[in-house]
């Protein structure tokens, strides 16, 4: 069932600096909870993990393919993303918002969704509570665990809340036409128009990620937006269904078996 909800991912390049090993963009995250805190929309926000989960994770060889991966790296990388989603909840608390963390172990079995937990966060919306919750490092089966990305997050809760609007704030102002140019596509109603290999990706190879993500949400019918987060102000546009520069993945009535 369709709910009044709207999940926004917070990408790691916009709310860290990339090039630089556990540093936040504390100017960036300031500014995207203030435009935020100013919403009466009810959102689940989750948010990535840029130069904290994605440099311990790159430095321990993790990977999201499951596998056996060393017990201090999975220790460490879990450690960051919780030290970064802290930085999160301790800004929304000054700005008075109330965030709720929220490990994506508690919602999650071997990245299937736990679809009663994932009802449960769109619940607590409904008394003004934000839950936030990140990519991650997780358990999937007996000594094997895997790199759960923000972005996978975003379509396994999309896929059990039908969210009315799914917004990815990223450091880039949307889909380009090609990778070398700065074009961007403002909307996409059909897969097939663009071609996959040409998505511009960021630092880490993830724009191709969040765009695959992006398209399985959009099957379910439920329209996606890829908006600046360095420019906040856009993100205001998307919630409040106004034109702004960026990228609509315009949802579609369909099976979901295309976009797997
Ligand atoms: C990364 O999450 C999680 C870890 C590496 C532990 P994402 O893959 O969603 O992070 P960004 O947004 O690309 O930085």
């Amino acid at each position: 069932m369709r709910q009044e909800v709207v999940l926004i991912k917070l990408g790691g390049s916009v709310i860290t600096h990339k090039e630089k090993p556990m540093s936040v963009n504390n100017i960036a995250i300031d500014r995207i909870l203030k435009a935020l805190a100013s919403v009466k929309v009810p959102i689940i926000l989750i948010h990535g993990g840029g130069s904290f989960g994605h440099y311990w994770s790159t430095k321990y060889d993790m990977h999201s393919k499951p596998e056996k991966y060393s017990s201090e790296g999975i220790a460490i990388v879990h450690e960051s993303m919780i030290s970064l989603n802290h930085i999160i909840v301790k800004s929304m608390l000054k700005l008075r918002m109330k965030p709720y963390a929220v490990p994506p172990f508690s919602i999650i079995l071997d990245k299937k969704p736990l679809g009663k937990k994932i009802f449960e966060l769109a619940s607590m919306t409904r008394d003004k509570i934000t839950p936030v919750t990140y990519g991650d490092i997780v358990y999937r089966t007996p000594h094997k665990y895997s790199i759960l990305s923000g972005d996978e997050l975003m379509s396994i809760i999309s896929s059990v809340i039908k969210p009315s609007k799914v917004i990815f704030a990223v450091n880039v102002n949307g889909i380009y036409k090609d990778p070398y140019g700065d074009e961007v596509i403002p909307l996409i109603e059909e897969k097939s128009s663009v071609n996959f290999s040409d998505v511009k990706f960021d630092v880490t190879g993830g724009m191709k990620r969040k765009f695959r993500e992006a398209l399985k949400i959009s099957l379910t019918g439920i329209d996606v937006h890829f908006v600046n987060g360095l420019k906040p102000e856009r993100i205001l546009k998307a919630l409040g269904n106004k034109k702004t520069e960026g990228t609509v993945i315009k949802g579609k009535r369909s099976s979901t078996r295309n976009a797997r």
